[in-house]
């Protein structure tokens, strides 16, 4: 190990040190202060080091802040409290790592303490260095030499640390480690791109022209990364087996050729046309190398790994955005198997196939011979639906010349996928299972490709002088070209959806217009349309999909719904409700898209529905024991008006909805509507602590010091017009406000509401129509700020009560209830005689909060404001009204109907709000304290446009929390959770939040 000499590594220390000083201790967090003393004072002393931070977004309990790697040993872990807080030795968390690590560094980053286990397993506390007790101001007095002593005795331990490293322990362990890697050479690829270094510049110009037309430049980066780290893994699993050295050199030759590509690839990245190493450049080669080493000096063991899940790991750590963007979700199999076999008797029952998807009878198309049936995923993963295919296929046909058979099947089968690795492994499942059943196949015999399916490379592929790698990606685009002419007749997966589409090229953008306007952005109605696009040129044939649900009812997607009646002549809608077959929090339908080619182009076909709701097993039960054809209680749905929505909600109940003698607007409801507070500037009158805001008020008042970015503009704030109050800043979070002349809206004085014993705010805006479930209605104590549920639409404000200034002018000298009474009242009187105002708000409040309603209207209650039935008898009336009741009382209150003391709920002393996250039912305000028990459904509780309790939290991160506080949140999980029970108790079982999920928050 190189040691760097002492002056510089004095100044390494000086410079991070002075950083480290000059961040503001309260807004920097925990892991700024992490990432600092990695880049600037670890790293650059140990540059040969890997220096790895917990991946942001993956936070795991029990398991440290940063790791120091080298060349496939841990050399320390690295565990950090905030800047300057205490270290003891033996708290709970401490006590675990000291177990657990064997060389463990622990710092406030001006204290290092340094632990080392034992022989005899006990933990001994080496080293202790700390500036303060070293006593000095760090490096002002030289003579001092405080800081050199720091500096060495934490240069020295390391050091020594590493002579005692610890090799990697788990392929977990080495899937974050590879993915750190990644990051490192994705870094470096992407700044010999901007450099336009030869070439690299090449490669990525040879996968822009040949495969994958729309490439960028960071993708192409990411792609090389990944490339590299995966092949070499793969190489040396390869190189293990064969008992053969493992080199970088020569590392490509370990893998086989039925993975051309990564082979190809692999090589030339690494080595010149001779397979010599002139052409690579030197800080590559170094990374690379320190690759190699790392495998090499991983154990047998650890390398024998199962590829797929291994990748799903690597992708996790290595980058999570692009997990999302391309929507790397796997299918479970029962899912994959119940779409199959529904295929399969489609395509007997309905196309009259023989033998349905099995059938190998060809017909004559354009003067060629061409199979009936041709199967296509074209958003393959790690190839799950192609692997079940045969599978089920060879269950069939087995006893039927097997040998034959498949090779014949082979040619009916087509896959595409856009991520290289997934791609690899989708080759690689597809032999494996082929070679299960008895038979074996080489690479070259696989329609599985390496292609944009939206978006095909069109070139004319000849070309001189080719290289490997340039042949291989010609051959590559050549034959998904030949495959993307072909008559597919069953086009089988689960597309990608990821809402803001990065899918843009021109190909499926034009086909998309077939959608005709509206927000038809979303990935998978862009595989949708492709799929329905390829069985319209068929002309023949079945589409199935699990997509999002959107499309069922989103009138935003009536063009999607009419070009696909046009298309088709049956549509079958499996509509699952509830917890999700996915770990991801979208409501998802499996559709198939049933064309005989025998209807009239322009007649519109049927549409079949049913739902699912229950348990995730629950539906992985239904999907085990049913097909679409065995399950007769599919209920057809009559398109009679021009919205042709595909789920349950019929014309009949739609035109109910919006017929003025049935039901009536929230809106009419109340004569007197106001708007939110809005003030110009929230940061000077509004806080989560009252301390806080005096102090702000105060500082502005006498000295005129306004928190950063603030503004008053003309208006001068005065103190004689101001008073402290409240305000609901958001649902659920009731914040400290400083009312007064600077607030410039309502115009009205909400105060003389607000001051009516008992009086309450029901407020209530339009929901924007995309795939969010309507919520936005809530009743508050406090006076609503405009953004109560965050989103841009305004709000209206409908007091319950109302102060009216009589004629003389004498301020709030009465007080009436806010409710019309020419129309709607009279209506409800006559179905139910006296009732009084309170119970027709609680009405409303129950029916706009119910969970059937909303699940079966919740489109169009997103349309406008929401509308309400009348009441049909008293029974109809009481179900909703004393829900409506239990609510109010609740969200009124902010405090649950029954709690739970807060020492029984809350674990941990640590009251800062620190690194906020959800793990095993546990909301953590930091480390170590977090709130236990809490169902996943209210920590992802949506009301609005945001989380309501994730909000609540993050709004306070840094600060220390008070007792009342905690007993705040505490009530808010009580309100959310009891809120849920009586509105959508299903959703208290869902399951979510792994540890890598959705939820972690910085
Ligand atoms: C939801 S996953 C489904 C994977 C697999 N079919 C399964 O269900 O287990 C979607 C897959 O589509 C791939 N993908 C995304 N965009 C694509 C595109 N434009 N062309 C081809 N594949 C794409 C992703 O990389 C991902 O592997």
């Amino acid at each position: 190990m190189a040691i760097l000499n002492k002056e510089l590594q004095i100044s390494i220390a000086k410079d991070f040190l002075a950083k480290i000083d000059k961040k503001d201790k309260k807004t920097s967090s925990e892991e700024d202060y992490l990432a600092t003393c990695k880049e600037e004072f670890l790293q650059k002393l140990f540059p040969e080091y890997d220096f790895i931070l917990q991946p942001k977004g993956c936070i795991e309990k029990d398991k440290v802040d940063l790791q120091c790697n080298h060349n496939g040993k841990t050399i320390f872990y690295l565990e950090a409290k905030s800047y300057g807080d205490p270290l003891p030795d033996d708290t709970e968390q401490l006590l675990r790592y000291r177990s657990n690590y064997k060389n463990l560094v622990y710092t406030n980053f001006d204290t290092f303490k340094f632990y080392k286990k034992q022989k005899d397993g006990s933990s001994l506390l080496i080293l202790n260095v700390s500036l303060k007790e070293l006593g000095g101001v760090l490096f002002e007095d030289e003579s001092s030499k405080t800081g050199v002593k720091f500096v060495s005795y934490i240069v020295d331990q390391i050091a020594s640390y590493s002579d005692d490293a610890i090799p990697i322990g788990s392929s977990k362990e080495l899937a974050i480690l590879l993915a750190n890697k990644a990051k490192e050479l994705d870094e470096l690829i992407q700044v010999k791109i901007e450099n336009n270094q030869s070439k690299v510049i090449d490669e990525y110009e040879l996968f822009k022209k040949y495969l994958l037309t729309d490439l960028s430049k960071e993708e192409f980066s990411s792609l090389y990364a990944q490339i590299i780290i995966y092949g070499l893994s793969y190489a040396r699993i390869h190189a293990l087996k064969e008992n053969a050295t493992f080199e970088l050199k020569t590392a490509s030759e370990h893998i086989p050729s039925i993975h051309y590509l990564l082979k190809f690839f692999l090589k030339t990245a690494i080595t010149d046309n001779l397979g010599e190493f002139s052409s690579i450049d030197s800080d590559l080669q170094l990374l690379l190398d320190s690759i190699v080493s790392m495998l090499n000096n991983t154990s047998k063991d650890i390398m024998s790994f199962d590829t797929t899940h291994f990748y799903e790991e690597f992708l996790v750590n290595y980058n999570r955005q692009m997990r999302k963007d391309k929507g790397v979700w796997y299918t479970p199999e029962d899912v994959v198997d119940y779409m199959i076999k529904s295929a399969d008797v489609l395509f007997s029952d309905r196309l009259k196939i023989n033998d349905g998807i099995c059938s190998t009878d060809t017909y004559i198309r354009n003067g060629v011979k061409e199979y009936k049936v041709q199967i296509l995923d074209p958003a393959t993963g790690t190839g799950n639906y192609i692997r079940r295919i045969v599978k089920y296929i060879h269950s069939k046909m087995k006893d039927y010349n097997w040998s034959l058979y498949s090779k014949n099947l082979l040619d009916r089968f087509n896959a595409f996928e856009l991520m290289i690795i997934a791609y690899t492994l989708a080759r690689l499942n597809l032999l494996d299972e082929f070679e299960s059943t008895g038979v074996k196949f080489d690479g070259d015999s696989l329609n599985v490709f390496l292609t944009d399916t939206l978006s095909p490379a069109n070139t004319q592929n000849s070309f001189l002088g080719a290289t490997h790698l340039l042949q291989s990606l010609v051959e590559e685009n050549k034959q998904a070209t030949i495959t993307r002419k072909k008559p597919i007749s069953l086009v089988i997966g689960n597309p990608p959806y990821l809402g803001a589409s990065t899918n843009k090229s021109d190909f499926i953008m034009n086909l998309i217009s077939a959608y005709g306007k509206g927000k038809v952005n979303d990935d998978y109605i862009k595989f949708m349309r492709y799929g329905q696009h390829i069985i319209d040129n068929t002309g023949f044939g079945v589409l199935a999909y699990i997509t999002n649900n959107s499309f069922l009812m989103s009138p935003t997607m009536r063009g999607v719904r009419e070009s696909l009646l046009k298309s088709f002549d049956e549509i079958y809608i499996l509509n699952f409700k509830g917890e999700n077959v996915f770990d991801i929090y979208k409501t998802v339908c499996i559709s198939f898209f049933v064309k005989t080619g025998k209807k009239k182009p322009n007649d519109l076909g049927k549409v079949f529905y049913k739902e699912v709701g229950g348990t995730r097993e629950e539906k992985l039960e239904y999907c085990r024991e049913h097909t679409i054809l065995s399950d007769s209680s599919f209920v057809e749905i009559k398109h009679i008006s021009k919205e042709l929505f595909f789920n349950v909600l019929t014309e009949d109940q739609f035109k109910s909805y919006n017929d003025p003698s049935l039901s009536f607007s929230i809106s009419d409801l109340f004569p007197h509507k106001l708007g939110g507070i809005t003030t110009s500037c929230d940061d000077l009158v509004i806080s989560t602590s009252k301390v806080d805001l005096q102090k702000n008020i105060g500082d502005y008042l006498t000295n005129g010091i306004l928190p950063k970015n603030t503004t008053v503009g003309n208006r001068r704030l005065k103190a004689h017009l101001g008073k402290y109050s409240k305000i609901q800043y958001r649902c659920y979070d009731v914040r400290e406000y400083y009312d007064s002349s600077l607030t410039s809206s309502p115009m009205e004085n909400n105060s003389k509401h607000s001051s009516i014993d008992g009086n309450f705010f029901i407020s209530f805006n339009k929901t924007p129509q995309e795939e969010s479930v309507f919520s936005n209605i809530y009743i508050s104590k406090e006076y609503p700020e405009h953004k109560l549920f965050k989103g841009s639409n305004p709000i209206l404000v409908a007091p319950y009560q109302i102060s009216i200034d009589d004629p003389m002018g004498i301020i709030g000298s009465s007080v009436r209830d806010n409710i019309e009474t020419l129309t709607i009242v009279p209506r409800f009187k006559s179905v139910l005689g006296d009732v009084s105002s309170l119970e027709i708000i609680d009405y409303v409040y129950g029916y706009l909060h119910d969970g059937d309603y909303i699940a079966q209207y919740n489109e169009v209650l997103k349309l406008d404001l929401p509308r309400v039935p009348y009441p049909i008898d008293k029974d109809h009336f009481n179900k909703y009204c004393g829900l409506g009741k239990k609510l109010r009382e609740i969200h009124y209150s902010l405090e649950p109907s029954s709690k739970e003391p807060i020492h029984k709920v809350l674990v941990g002393s640590d009251f800062k709000v620190g690194r906020i996250s959800y793990s095993k039912g546990n909301v953590y305000l930091n480390e170590t304290t977090y709130f236990k028990d809490v169902p996943y459904a209210v920590w992802a509780y949506r009301i609005g446009e945001f989380n309501a309790v994730q909000a609540w939290v993050k709004d306070r991160r840094g600060r220390l929390l008070s007792s009342d506080e905690l007993g705040v949140f505490s009530n808010i999980l009580g309100v959310v959770k009891e809120t849920l029970l009586l509105t959508d108790p299903d959703s208290l079982n869902i399951k979510g939040g792994d540890e890598c999920g959705e939820d972690t928050l910085f």
